[in-house]
């Protein structure tokens, strides 16, 4: 099977993208100009558009796919219209590898667990518990819980480098008692936790219920927010009364 049939979505989405501009740059626009159908920029940019966005569907990519592939090269040339130094694209690009950089082979991206959810974990936790947070994020479940409960251990691990440093100085200046880690949840050990939370992606779920199941211990509680385990009953979900109308999926081991 040829390896491009197993690239991410980011990754088939760019591909596509190419091949929407090759088409329509060797192919299309020559064609239109020899039958005297002349398109404003605009026009051809929303052309190759449609020619992705329909490649998109063709592929089977995730249905939110539709817009951004639609967008994309309608969005280059409105970026380009704004004539900005390059340095600020060079500026946004670094931006988005530090936070959003292992996207496309983790495919959990950043996006935080609402306030609703730091109070509902907060009180599922039990006094003196060791808690983890697998994809920390900026940290904010961890300083929560650590300020409800200062005589609970908590350690996040977090593989974004921007994401992890913002967290990493928020427990410094803030003197939380929790630890941020640079690392991935695949080598944190789990043994040693009460209670582990992870707020990821449907794509990881199925394997990291095989590493919950390996590691944590009998009693020990695993909480989900959004993403269920796939073909595992829950104990118990929890819904919450915040923006996305998040649940989270309670596992007890
Ligand atoms: C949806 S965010 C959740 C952030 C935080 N836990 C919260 O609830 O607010 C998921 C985080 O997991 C991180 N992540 C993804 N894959 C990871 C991995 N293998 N190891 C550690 N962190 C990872 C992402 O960089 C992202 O910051």
């Amino acid at each position: 099977m040829p390896s491009w049939r197993a690239l991410p979505p980011g990754g088939k989405s760019l591909l596509l993208q190419l091949v929407a501009a090759a088409f329509w740059l060797v192919l299309a626009a020559p064609l239109l100009r020899a039958s005297d159908l002349f398109l404003l920029p605009w026009q051809q940019a929303l052309g190759a558009g449609t020619l992705a966005a329909i490649l998109g569907l063709v592929w089977r990519l995730p249905v939110w796919w539709l817009p951004i592939n639609f967008l994309f090269i309608p969005g280059l040339l409105m970026m380009l219209a704004l004539d900005l130094a390059s340095r600020w694209y060079l500026a946004a690009f670094a931006l988005l590898l530090l936070v959003y950089g292992g996207v496309a082979r983790s495919q959990v991206p950043l996006y935080l667990s609402s306030r609703k959810a730091w109070h509902a974990v907060a009180g599922l936790v039990p006094a003196r518990a060791a808690v983890a947070d697998l994809g920390s994020g900026l940290g904010g479940m961890l300083a929560f819980l650590s300020r409800q409960r200062p005589e609970g251990r908590y350690v996040g691990v977090e593989t974004a480098p921007l994401p992890f440093l913002l967290g990493w100085l928020r427990a410094r200046v803030s003197g939380g008692h929790y630890a941020i880690r640079w690392n991935s949840l695949w080598k944190l050990d789990l043994r040693p936790f009460d209670v582990v939370y992870a707020y990821l992606s449907p794509v990881p779920m199925a394997a990291l219920w095989l590493k919950v199941r390996a590691e944590m211990r009998p009693g020990t509680l695993f909480i989900s927010n959004t993403f269920a385990v796939p073909d595992v009953a829950p104990s118990e979900v929890v819904q919450l009364d915040d923006l996305h109308h998040s649940r989270l999926y309670l596992y007890r081991l």
